[in-house]
């Protein structure tokens, strides 16, 4: 027989949907103790934008971290979320163990206040979640309790509590501050903290962390650290748990690794399919480093973050390339990460993901995002590979000094372990004890330098307003004036500069600026208006600048067209917009980046398909009628008097630049335009959302992007044409049929699985002739109505009680046949009657009634009571008086 891999897809016992699902309901509905239901809330966003302490959101309690400092109050003693999270702070293990994520989901409960639930009700709930909702094996855990120091006395209470619950003293093991003692970073809430541990196999013994997992963290915050370290208490103290949904899906589904859920397996899958070399434990370990930094990656951007050199977009272009220096270990020479995208759209099953729609929507721009990044490192990449070929053609010996190691690490961001890897494919050692030596001395410069500035980043120079040439020329002869650095990271100012700065919505230039000099190089990777001047963000590839030096600085000719192709293209759709829905369809916001853009306009009603349509028209339209595009200066009157739209709210000097399109569109505008229309190509709309009450946001793309997207829909279109046996034109009509087949068999079970349940309605339990009773399996209280009906209408002389369990609730059905029925014979009164039992509700009519409610545990005896009644009225008044 064939072994499956173990990245194969795999039948799941839970999936994560459904771990979700029971999780919130667990603690919305049934903790243990009644009073204790929580209310279920929305997870924060995974981008932070105003928090200057953290860029991501990390932990479930991170948006309630102002109701445990107690400076706003909660609106609920007691949440429930999951949450999407990101930490890079592991990121080093993460494909080297089985636990380790950069992104995950965190299921928290979380308690506020001393009147709420503490130490006790978290245990006892988190155990019997586990063990009786979840039905994890009791052995297989064991926990961690605070031990104790000097600041915070042990958290002995934590430890009689599982004793209480039930785990035996040895699975109760003590821990110092390291491993329980939950802070949120240097200051902020924090407390001891109990963990749960899961025992991968039947051998691990407790407390063996490598073959468990860890799988939930309960913190008792107590206390808050104030700056130099000083703690003190809380005014309320309070609960805040968070479990992993990766690892508890692993878990309950027997694995042994996260990346064996149905959640990262066809990722791994995805990605050990691209790498066909090497060693294959290496190999996994790539491809699981793959699709985690891909998922990290695809939900940042997901919430509109793209690759840069600041921030969020900093992070996800360090995980980027981080991902793609392993790929190149695997022998890929191409951008292929990225790929991993149309598998996380199309392989992830789990619907109910929070990040999922959005990221579904903009996957298309997130896919193209992602290669214009790799494509630009692996550029990167190959000048790093051209310095290390260069090196080592004039080699004397069979080692690579420490020094080119950690300039092929410092200057063009290879790893040590791919150095290594290149020189071993040339028969060549490393001498890893000079790179160490490098990397210290570079770490000592660092400390230095820190030491003399207070900022990492190290300026020299004065930021003076520069002059912009780039309408007219891509390439410029300047003079540097200002350098500010941090490692190979540099930012520069030029006296004269051909590279646009970020404005009014279109993008900054990227581009190079190269030494008249010597060979020193500074690829530009982004360009903002800041410190009054135009700075260039970017990363020295060779050698070094220095201020009054000289450069040649040239702009990336190929985006800058792109960039213009969709400028124009975006002034076209605005006039196209105003022609289709009014004046009042004005621009809210614009983006506009290498042959993409996003227009925000005021509209009250979503724009139809076949508005759609008509705009792409209209655009196209003007594109090839080949109108010119001029660009002139005028006194802001001028401009207003010949028609020119101005944004609302924008401020303008009293010189204002106009661009128009002549015949269509006159705009006050600061961006690089086309010369003609038709240099646009072909523009075409790939989506529309609604972005705020009375706001609609347009995205296109155009040339050959455009061209792009339009096969990328197309192949989508084959591959559901091909799959359904059916030509595309007809797919639609395919569709609908097979929603009505679906809908006509679902029916058709119904009636199915109502006429076996009547036919085993044979073996009624009785009472009398005429009256029968019985509790049924796996039935919904709908089939359980149905299947009484059909039972009284096959059998009018009789009555029967039937009842079941469906989703933790207990139902009772009464129907009584026609023939049977007399004066003052009702199953509403009957019904009234047993509904206390179960505890619930219920009523209907004289031959037809029901009730549902939450003790389960009553339900026979709530059957037995009905039959016995049903009984009793048939039989009418006794001849001795009562019945
Ligand atoms: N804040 C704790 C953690 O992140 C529990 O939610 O582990």
């Amino acid at each position: 027989m064939m072994k499956r891999g173990r990245f194969e897809s795999k039948e799941s016992v839970a999936d994560a949907s459904t771990l979700r699902r029971e999780f919130l309901v667990y603690f919305r509905t049934r903790p243990v103790y009644k009073n204790l239901d929580h209310r279920e809330e929305m997870p924060a966003p995974l981008v932070l934008r105003d928090d200057p302490s953290l860029l991501f959101t990390n932990a479930g309690m991170a948006q309630y971290k102002p109701y445990y400092l107690g400076v706003k109050a909660p609106p609920f003693p007691r949440l429930v979320t999951c949450q999407p999270c990101l930490r890079t702070t592991d990121v080093e293990k993460v494909g080297t163990t089985p636990r380790h994520l950069t992104f995950f989901e965190m299921l928290g409960n979380f308690s506020f206040g001393s009147k709420s639930y503490f130490k006790a009700q978290a245990i006892f709930m988190a155990l019997e979640f586990l063990t009786e909702f979840l039905k994890m094996d009791p052995n297989r855990l064991w926990v961690t309790v605070f031990q104790g120091d000097e600041e915070v006395p042990a958290d002995e209470e934590s430890r009689d509590f599982w004793r209480e619950a039930g785990i035996p003293a040895d699975r109760i093991l003590a821990r110092g501050k390291e491993d329980n003692f939950w802070k949120m970073g240097e200051t902020g809430p924090c407390g001891p903290c109990t963990e749960i541990y899961y025992r991968l196999t039947e051998k691990a013994l407790p407390g063996d962390e490598e073959k468990s997992l860890e799988i939930w963290n309960l913190v008792f915050m107590e206390y808050n650290r104030r700056g130099e370290g000083k703690l003190e208490r809380l005014p309320e103290r309070g609960v805040d748990t968070g479990m992993g949904l990766e690892r508890l899906c692993a878990v309950v589904n027997g694995y042994t690794s996260v990346f064996e859920t149905h959640l990262l397996a066809p990722l791994v899958q995805h990605y050990l399919n691209l790498f066909e070399k090497k060693d294959p434990k290496e190999r996994v370990k790539v491809a699981q480093i793959c699709a985690d930094h891909l998922r990290a990656v695809c939900f940042t951007m997901a919430e509109n973050i793209r690759p840069s050199n600041v921030k969020h977009g900093y992070v996800v272009r360090r995980l980027i390339r981080r991902a793609v220096r392993y790929g190149v270990k695997m022998g890929m020479s191409r951008p292929f990460f990225h790929t991993g995208v149309n598998t996380l759209v199309g392989k992830s099953t789990d619907m109910d993901m929070t990040y999922l729609p959005n990221f579904r929507e903009r996957s298309y721009l997130i896919w193209k995002a992602i290669e214009a990044e790799e494509t630009a490192f692996f550029r990167t990449l190959e000048v790093g590979t051209r310095y290390f070929e260069e090196k080592i053609s004039g080699l004397r010996e069979d080692t690579l000094p420490g020094e080119v190691a950690f300039a092929l690490y410092d200057t063009y961001g290879f790893p040590l372990e791919l150095t290594i890897e290149m020189a071993r494919e040339q028969g060549l050692k490393v001498d890893e004890e000079g790179y160490q030596r490098e990397m210290e001395r570079q770490r000592e410069r660092g400390r230095r330098a820190h030491r003399v500035a207070s900022e990492e980043w190290a300026a020299a120079g004065e930021p003076r307003a520069s002059q912009f040439v780039g309408y007219q020329r891509l390439e410029s002869p300047a003079h540097i004036q200002y350098i500010r650095r941090k490692n190979d990271e540099i930012i520069v100012a030029l006296d004269v500069t051909p590279f646009y700065a970020e404005a009014g919505g279109q993008m900054g230039d990227t581009g190079e600026i190269k030494s008249l000099l010597t060979d020193a190089r500074i690829e530009v990777l982004d360009t903002r208006h800041e410190m009054g001047t135009i700075l260039h963000y970017g990363r020295i590839l060779n050698g070094d600048v220095r201020v009054g030096e000289e450069v040649e600085a040239k702009v990336d000719g190929q985006r800058r067209a792109a960039i213009r192709r969709a400028h124009t293209a975006t002034h076209l759709l605005h006039s196209a917009l105003r022609n289709l829905l009014g004046e009042g369809a004005t621009q809210a916001g614009s983006l506009v980046g290498p042959d993409l853009l996003r227009f925000d306009v005021h509209a009250l009603h979503p724009i139809s398909q076949e508005q759609l349509e008509e705009l792409e028209q209209k655009v196209n339209e003007w594109i090839f009628q080949n109108h010119p595009v001029k660009a002139e200066e005028k006194s802001y009157e001028e401009a207003m008097a010949s028609g020119a739209v101005a944004l609302f709210g924008e401020k303008y000097g009293s010189t204002v630049r106009v661009v128009e399109v002549e015949g269509i569109s006159r705009e006050l505008c600061g961006g690089t335009h086309l010369d003609r229309t038709h240099e646009v190509g072909f523009f075409k709309i790939t989506g529309e959302e609604g972005v705020g009450a009375g706001l609609r946001r347009l995205e296109a793309v155009t040339g050959l992007e455009a061209l792009r997207w339009v096969q990328h829909s197309d192949r989508i279109l084959r591959a559901l044409s091909r799959h359904l046996s059916t030509p595309i034109i007809s797919l639609e009509k395919k569709f609908l049929e097979h929603q009505r087949l679906l809908e006509g068999l679902r029916k058709q079970v119904q009636r199915w699985k109502a006429r076996t349940l009547v036919e085993s309605l044979d073996h009624l339990e009785k009472i009398g002739n005429a009256v029968g009773y019985k509790e049924l399996e796996d039935v919904t209280p709908k089939e359980l109505a149905d299947v009484a009906g059909l039972f009284i209408r096959r059998n009018p002389d009789k009555a029967v009680v039937l009842g079941c369990v469906h989703e933790k609730k207990a139902y009772v059905v009464v129907a009584i046949g026609p023939n049977l029925m007399k004066e003052g014979v009702s199953a509403r009164t009957i019904i009234h009657e047993v509904r206390d039992i179960i505890q619930g509700e219920g009523g209907g009519q004289d031959h037809f009634a029901q009730a549902g409610g939450k003790k389960v545990d009553s339900l026979s005896l709530a059957i037995q009571n009905a039959a016995d009644s049903l009984f009793l009225q048939l039989l009418g008044p006794s001849p001795y008086g009562g019945r």
